[in-house]
Parts: structure tokens; sequence; C-alpha cells
């Protein structure tokens, strides 16, 4: 059956075993793997690599396009074979190994990686190790439910590694469009005008001379680990829901809003889901990841179009999904995430993103990744490339954790990954602040009496009277302002008493 999906005859007795094929990779090397929130990435490969590391030393700087499936950081991480992970993971145990300082992580914005290859910043990549649907007559490679940072990988790399993974449908031709933007000094507009614009090739374009091995695979994507929607996330999206209604009413949008972004993880998809009892209309998405929401406001007859990086859905959704491929690919386009997170594309558009936050203090600085200020939970991912350039950039989070003992509304932020500068909107189950206009004073205000939980409010509201007594256009209580972290490492909780 592979035969039918390798185009290119010249490229049929490339086909190998995972051990063969993952001969290529060398210690010390740095490889680009496709793959982006645990959909599309390579499955065979990463897993000989974990199991050679156990007899010989193999110690890689491993580059995808966001986090791996299928376990495939935890089993590279126990392994040891991390020595450098660049730029996005979400797997405990690969962020164990991270914070104990064994694997140097480089938490990057998820356009920039290529970019940086691309100058020589960083790389040179060694081998590519592609997931694919099939190559075609010309030697091109089609991704699978992701492009990430492939295209590139693959461009730039000194040899390439094929994946062809037998259970991803051959549907999925024609879902992607490759676009690489040409080198500076003299590089051109990026010409996406619209989510729906196909601007580049549906197979990433490569040497066919250049592909060591071809690796015949069938291992499913592994499904999303978001949970539904429950009580405190569908106040977060009422909330939303009424502030773009306030922006249409004022002129600002029209019911068909403006193209959405939705950052990963249970909150930001609850918000999305939202949108379905809402009295907006044929919407668009220009985002990164298209979780289940996506295809529940397709469902609900609210989304016309979605322009992403990757698919990543639960096993219930993938079900429903796949058989349908068809019906909703017209509607689909998935692009490479230099592409789907490009500032000059974001602005353009005028994207209404939607990231969450770990916490965030009262002025609206933005905490994403670091819990207690010093333990790397995911990484930025694209919510930094989408709040900066957004034309509403709003940031979600319950304005509690761990049972009530965290507050996530705090005087100092323990870690800045979104300063107040990129952060329009604030919102919790509390209810929303909306930023735009304000200065730090009247922001702290707002936040602390829309935002902040109950059993928090009059410790907030007390450290801002305190601090603004000492002035300044930022006030603080210096000393104090990461007393509530300090607490919490020390008595587990942020309560006083
Ligand atoms: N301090 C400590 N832990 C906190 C916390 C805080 N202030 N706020 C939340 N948490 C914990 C939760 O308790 C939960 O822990 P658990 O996994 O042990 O249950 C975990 O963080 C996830 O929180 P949850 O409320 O389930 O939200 P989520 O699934 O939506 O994830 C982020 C939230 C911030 C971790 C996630 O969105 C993320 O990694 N964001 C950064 C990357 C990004 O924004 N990408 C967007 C473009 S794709």
């Amino acid at each position: 059956m592979h035969r039918e999906r390798i185009r290119q005859p010249s490229l049929l007795d490339k086909v190998v075993s995972a051990e063969e094929a993952a001969a290529h990779i060398r210690d010390g090397m740095t490889v680009g793997m496709s793959g982006f929130t645990r959909a599309g990435e390579a499955k065979a490969v990463p897993m000989a690599l974990a199991q050679r590391a156990k007899t010989e030393p193999l110690k890689i700087t491993l580059i995808t396009g966001a986090s791996l499936g299928n376990d495939l950081d935890k089993q590279l991480a126990e392994a040891h074979v991390l020595a450098r992970r660049i730029p996005f993971q979400s797997d405990p145990a690969l962020r164990k190994a991270i914070n104990a300082g064994e694997v140097m992580f480089v938490d990057q914005h998820l356009s920039e990686t290529v970019e940086m290859l691309r100058t020589r910043q960083l790389g040179p990549v060694d081998v590519a190790v592609i997931e694919a649907v099939a190559i075609t007559e010309q030697g091109g490679i089609i991704p699978t439910t992701s492009v990430g940072n492939s295209a590139s990988f693959a461009i730039l790399a000194e040899k390439v590694i094929v994946e062809i993974n037998l259970s991803q449908p051959t549907l999925l031709e024609g879902l992607h469009d490759i676009y690489i933007p040409t080198r500076r000094p003299v590089r051109h507009p990026i010409p996406v005008v619209a989510p729906e614009n196909r601007v580049g090739l549906p197979f990433i374009p490569v040497d066919p001379g250049k592909i060591a091995a071809i690796v015949v695979t069938s291992k499913l994507d592994s499904s999303s680990t978001v949970l539904p929607p429950d009580a405190e996330t569908r106040a977060i999206a009422g909330h939303l829901t009424e502030l773009l209604k306030r922006e249409v009413k004022l002129g600002r949008l029209t019911d068909t809003l403006q193209p959405l972004q939705a950052g990963i993880g249970t909150i930001a998809n609850a918000v999305m889901h939202g949108l379905i009892d809402s009295p907006f209309r044929n919407l668009t998405m220009y985002s990164e990841v298209l979780q289940d929401s996506t295809f529940d406001l397709f469902d609900a007859g609210k989304l016309d179009f979605a322009s992403g990086s990757s698919i990543t859905l639960s096993q219930a959704k993938y079900q429903a999904v796949l058989p349908e491929l068809a019906r909703y690919k017209p509607r689909l386009v998935l692009r490479p995430q230099e592409i789907s997170n490009h500032p000059e594309v974001i602005r353009r558009l005028g994207v209404i993103a939607v990231n969450t936050a770990l916490e965030f203090d009262i002025y609206g600085n933005i905490n994403s990744t670091h819990v207690g200020g010093t333990q790397m939970m995911n990484g930025i991912g694209g919510s930094g490339d989408f709040a900066r350039n957004a034309f509403l950039s709003i940031f979600v989070t319950k304005s509690v954790a761990k049972g009530g003992a965290i507050s996530s509304v705090v005087p100092m932020v323990s870690h800045v990954d979104h300063t107040e500068h990129d952060v329009d909107i604030v919102v919790t189950e509390q209810g929303l602040a909306d930023l735009r206009g304000l200065a730090p004073r009247e922001r702290a205000k707002l936040i602390i009496a829309n935002c902040a939980h109950p059993d928090y409010r009059d410790a907030l509201a007390d450290y801002f009277e305190r601090a603004l007594a000492r002035g300044g256009h930022t006030p603080h209580v210096i000393e104090e302002a990461l007393g509530w972290h300090a607490a919490l490492r020390e008595r587990g909780t942020m309560r006083r008493g």
C-alpha cells in the first residue's frame, strides 16, 4: 500500500526500518522533526532513537513545531536523548527534566524558529524527520495533520527522513498551503489578505536526492487532553461575548467580528465553544491549533473558514471529523507556523486573539509559562506572536487555582511573558477588565474590582492602597510585591493568616 503513496518511483528503494533510518542521526546532531500540539509528529524514528540511547551515548538538539504526541517527549526525555529542546513542549516528564536543569529548553515565539534557522542564528539542521501522507511524483512531501516548521526543516536540512503514515487519510492532500517567505533584504509582503487565501504549494518542495530514508508507519496521532467547558469557563466565555457585542454596538466590529485566534488548552477551547450561542455569524479563524471548538462552530453554522497550523482533537471529535473530512476540507487550510503566526498577517487581518494566562498582575502583565516564577509549564507558544499584533489582545484565566490556594490575580507577576503594553482585556469567571486607554493606576482598580476572586479582593485592594502611598507611575510595595508567591512556597497557599 505504501507504493501508492510514494509516487516518485526512484524513492521506493529508500524504504527502510525505523532503526536504519534513525542511524542517520548521530550524537550531537540538530534534528528538526514534524509535530505541532500532538498532531502530525514523526512517530517511529524518535522511538528508535529512545531505544538506541539505552545502549550508546546519544544526545541531540531537538527542534519541532510545538509539542509532540504519543508520549514521545516523555520517552526521549526519560532516555536522556534531549540535550536541548526548542521551541515548545507540554509533557510532564520533559517538564521535570527541564526544571531539573537536565534539558536546556529554549522557550521561543513559534513564528521565529525558522527565521533563526534560515539566517543561521540557530542550527544548522542536520536531519529533518517529517511525517507525510504521501510523496508526489516530483518528490514533494505532503504533510499530515500539522505543518508546523516541517517545510523549512526539510528545505534547510542536509538529509530528510520521511515517515509515510498509512493511517493518515490521503484526503489530507490538498489541505496544506506551503508558503516560504523570500529571503531578506528583498523580502516581499506575504500575500495573505484573508484567512481563506491560498498562496503557496500543497506540498513541501524538496530535492528528492536529499531524501535519505523512508519509514512506513501506521500509529495514529494522540488525542488532545482538553476538558469540556465547566461553569467557570462558561462564565469567562459569557463575559467575552458581552464585550464583543458591545464592540459591535459601538460600531468597532460588525457581527461577523474579525478573524479569531484561540490559544491551546481547556480554557481557550471553552471560550471558543461559547461563541456557538452568540449572535455572531459567518465567523473566520486565523489561528494556530484548530481544536474541537473549531469543528463545533462549523457544525453550528457559525464558522465559515478556519486557517491554522495543526488539527488537534479529542478522541470523540477525531472519530466524528475524520469520516467527514471531505465536507470540512474546503473550509480549512493548514499553513507553516511561520505564516499562521506571522506578525505581518496578524496585524493586517486585525485578529481577535484569546490566550490563557497562569496569572496576571494588577497592572495587566501576564505570566503564561512559569509556575511560581521558576517552574516551566509549557512555554509561550504562539501567544506572544498574536498578543502583540492583534486587533484585540485578550487573556483569560480562572481567578483561582489549586482549590483556591492560588490567586491568579497577584500584585506582581512572578515571570513576565506578555507585558502590559501587549494586553487589552483580561477576563476571569468573576468578570472582565477592559484596559484599553487606561494608565496603570486606573487598570489596577478595574482588575481588582472585576477580575479578582472575592477571597483575595480585599488583600489586593489593601496592597494597592499601600502601594499608592509610595507613589510612582506603576505603584508597588517593592519588598512585598512577590510576597504572595513566597507565601505559596513557604505555606502552600497565598491566603493570609
Ligand atoms: N499557578 C499555578 N498553577 C496554575 C495557575 C497558577 N496561577 N493557574 C493554573 N494553574 C495550573 C492548573 O491548576 C492546572 O494544573 P493541573 O494540570 O495540575 O490541573 C494547569 O495549570 C492548567 O490550567 P488549566 O486551568 O487547566 O488551563 P489550560 O489547560 O487552559 O492551560 C496554560 C493554561 C496557561 C498552562 C496554557 O494555556 C499554556 O500553556 N499557555 C501558554 C502557551 C499559549 O498560550 N499558547 C497559545 C498559542 S497556541
